[in-house]
């Protein structure tokens, strides 16, 4: 597939079947992440894949014991619980780290605090580059920010320190959705010339 294509033809996808991933074509999505550039070559990416019947189970357990703690509190989950359902149905969950932060570092630099954003940038295009070669092997996924409405409860759970970024569902896809609205790149661009 042409990365024009797969950049094109890429969708959320909320619905998965239940046939698991094979383990080449995780390895072929976790390969694409990490030819991603970054900062300074840091590579700060690290992946908790999550597979199996019982560790999903165990994995949207401990993510709706989180959401519920929070809304005990009075916190609105969003759309939290919609995205532990799929998560629930999704063969296949990526958890993302940052290497290069620990929860532990909470008096940093001015300059930490710039490597984090470099890092989260640098992230950011490992987790698109999963995006994309899931597109270019016919599987789905979902990039998801809701895993940090139980982000203690998860990490620990994980057994990791490091800073979660995001996770990513993947699988085969139950649903063919259509492309979302953007924004032109004419509305979202001024050129100063
Ligand atoms: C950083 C980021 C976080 C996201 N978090 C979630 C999420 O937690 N749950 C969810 O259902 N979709 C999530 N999405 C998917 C967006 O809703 C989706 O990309 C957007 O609506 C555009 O749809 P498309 O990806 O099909 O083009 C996230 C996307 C990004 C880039």
């Amino acid at each position: 597939m042409l990365v024009q294509d797969a950049i094109a033809q890429r969708r959320s996808i909320r619905r998965y079947k239940e046939q698991p991933v094979s383990e080449e074509d995780i390895r072929a999505v976790l390969h694409a992440a990490t030819l991603a550039p970054s900062g300074k070559n840091r590579q700060p990416w690290r992946f908790v894949v999550v597979h199996g019947e019982a560790r999903r189970a165990e994995m949207v357990a401990v993510m709706r014991q989180g959401i519920a703690k929070l809304e005990a509190q009075g916190v609105d989950p969003g759309s939290s619980k919609r995205s532990a359902g799929i998560m629930a149905r999704a063969p296949v969950t990526v958890f993302v780290f940052n290497q290069d932060a620990t929860y532990a570092d909470l008096n940093r630099s001015y300059s930490d605090r710039l490597f984090d954003i470099v890092a989260i940038q640098s992230i950011g295009a490992a987790i698109q580059n999963m995006l994309l070669a899931a597109t270019d092997r016919g599987l789905g996924t979902l990039w998801i920010c809701d895993v940090f409405y139980a982000i203690e409860e998860l990490c620990g759970w994980l057994g990791e320190d490091h800073v979660m970024v995001a996770a990513v569902a993947l699988g085969h896809p139950d649903e063919a959705p259509g492309a979302r609205p953007r924004k032109s790149s004419d509305e979202v661009t001024r050129w100063f010339s």
